[in-house]
């Protein structure tokens, strides 16, 4: 509640906003990848020289809008921005400024299996202990967390399902994809997002749409200079770009968890998603 306060406080949305929310470790970089190629294409028509991937990474392109506020408690100055303003946040969809949904702006929201999430958290956290000379933390005592609901941003399940009933309530203003099914049909996600975003493909662009996913995926983006030597300046500190890179594959959770911690991530997600349409079951 305080940090819906302060957020509304500090931050006015407009219509033609658009916001990626996410888990860390769930698609940030993909949907905000995706979002702005595809906001942005006509003036950055993919494979230009000055297209901004080249030199930058999509964390770049799309920032936190709470991000000041979190490294320098500062209030940001948001309003000279350009329409459309792309934004991304990690905040649970109850702590998000109540003026992104009463402007009518669009919510991109992107979960992912929780055991990948939690894998990919895992790894991510540990690049930072071993730069910081800790010792890594091994998967089994974050996964103990994860199911306690002690995560950046709060409990896994929690942050799905406020979204999720946003999406139900307001599908017009809420997209929700799942990471796994954007795996499985990138070109499709692509279309229905700019559809969304109210920038739908003509007929005429069937090659953009093409375009865009493929300067998008994963096999492209962990080759691009900026992925390669560029940084990210991120909450926790300054952050390779790469690290936002690792294998980009669904079900990985299989080469790490145990079989027990699996069973028992499996439990909760039942439990708390039974009877809410989450689950792929119902
Ligand atoms: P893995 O650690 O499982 O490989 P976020 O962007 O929210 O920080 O999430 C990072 C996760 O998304 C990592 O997962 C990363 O490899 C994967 N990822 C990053 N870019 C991607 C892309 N273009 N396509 C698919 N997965 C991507």
């Amino acid at each position: 509640m305080v940090g819906t306060m302060v957020a509304d406080a500090c931050f006015t949305a407009r219509p033609s906003d658009i916001v990626v929310a996410t888990l860390p470790k769930s698609g940030t970089t993909w949907i905000k990848a995706l979002l702005y190629s595809t906001v942005h294409r006509r003036e950055h028509p993919v494979g230009s020289s000055d297209h901004p991937f080249n030199s930058v990474g999509p964390h770049e392109c799309i920032k936190f809008f709470e991000f000041q506020l979190y490294t320098e408690n500062k209030i940001p100055d948001l309003d000279q921005l350009p329409d459309p303003r792309l934004f991304a946040t990690h905040a649970p969809f109850v702590s998000l400024p109540r003026s992104v949904l009463a402007a009518g702006c669009k919510i991109v929201y992107v979960c992912r299996d929780p055991k990948d999430t939690l894998v990919s958290q895992w790894s991510f956290a540990n690049k930072f202990r071993i730069r910081g000379g800790l010792e890594p933390l091994s998967v089994e005592a974050v996964a103990g967390s994860f199911c306690d609901g002690v995560t950046p941003f709060g409990p896994y399940w929690d942050h799905v399902l406020g979204y999720w009933r946003a999406h139900l309530a307001h599908p017009e203003q809420v997209l929700f994809f799942r990471y796994e099914e954007m795996s499985r049909d990138p070109e499709a996600h692509a279309r229905r997002l700019a559809e969304f975003v109210g920038r739908p493909f003509g007929p005429e662009e069937d090659g953009a749409v093409d375009a865009i996913v493929n300067l998008c995926s994963f096999d492209h983006m962990i080759g691009l200079q900026a992925t390669k030597s560029g940084k990210t300046h991120a909450v926790i500190g300054a952050v390779d770009n790469s690290w936002f890179f690792r294998r980009g594959v669904v079900a990985d959770w299989q080469n790490h968890l145990s079989p027990e911690t699996a069973r028992r991530i499996d439990a909760i997600t039942e439990d708390r998603f039974r009877g809410t349409g989450l689950l792929v079951s119902g």
